[in-house]
C-alpha cells in the first residue's frame, strides 16, 4: 500500500463532477489497490474521509471512517457509486476541515440524516441510513465527487478559522467535533 498525494483547492480535479466506477474496473486488482491506498492515505493525513477526486482520480468513490475508541469511532466504509437522499428536518451546522484545503475550520449546514445506496469494494449493492458524523462525513464526502468544497455550503463565511484560531477560541467551548479534517 501507499500513501498519495492529496490534491489541494485550486486543482481543477476538486471542481470536476466525478464519473460512476465502471463494474469492470471494480473487478480489477488496481481498483482494490486504489481503495487500499485511499485508506492508508486517510489514516496517514488524519482524515475521517476522503474522496477519490482528493488524490486525482475522477470516480465516484469514497473512504470514511473515525478510528476508536470513542462515541464517534465509525467503522471503515467503502463508498462506491453513492445515491443520497436526505431526510427531511431542519439543517444542522457543525464544524468541517477538509484535507484538500488544509488548516481551515468553517461551519457548514448538513442534513441530520441521509439514506445511502451503493455498492460496497467489490460491487456488491448495499443500503443504509447514517446519522450525526457520519451523515455529515457522507455529504461532504458525497460533494466532493460533484465538484462541490465545504466552502461552497457555508452560510456565512465569517466563522471560517485557521486551525490554531479555531482550536485557542472556538474549540474550547464547543467541543471536539470535527477536529480532524475530512
Ligand atoms: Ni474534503
Amino acid at each position: 500500500m501507499a500513501v498519495l498525494e492529496i490534491v489541494r483547492m485550486g486543482h481543477p480535479v476538486l471542481r470536476a463532477p466525478a464519473a460512476p466506477v465502471p463494474a469492470s474496473a471494480m473487478r480489477g486488482a488496481a481498483f482494490a489497490r486504489l481503495v487500499d491506498d485511499m485508506v492508508e492515505t486517510m489514516r496517514a493525513e488524519g482524515g475521517v474521509g476522503l474522496a477519490a477526486p482528493q488524490v486525482g482520480i475522477g470516480w465516484r468513490l469514497f473512504v470514511l471512517e473515525v478510528s476508536g475508541p470513542g462515541p464517534e469511532a465509525i467503522p471503515l466504509r467503502v463508498v462506491v457509486n453513492p445515491e443520497l437522499t436526505p431526510e427531511p428536518g431542519e439543517p444542522v451546522e457543525d464544524w468541517e476541515g477538509c484535507l484538500s484545503i488544509p488548516d481551515l475550520r468553517g461551519l457548514v449546514p448538513r442534513h441530520h440524516a441521509v439514506r445511502v445506496r451503493a455498492l460496497d469494494r467489490h460491487g456488491a449493492p448495499s443500503e443504509y441510513r447514517v446519522e450525526g458524523f457520519e451523515a455529515r462525513i457522507v455529504q461532504h464526502e458525497n460533494d466532493h465527487l460533484d465538484g462541490v468544497l465545504f466552502l461552497d455550503r457555508m452560510r456565512d463565511l465569517r466563522s471560517l478559522a485557521f486551525y490554531d484560531e479555531w482550536h485557542r477560541y472556538v474549540l474550547g467551548s464547543a467541543g471536539s467535533r470535527a477536529e480532524r479534517p475530512e
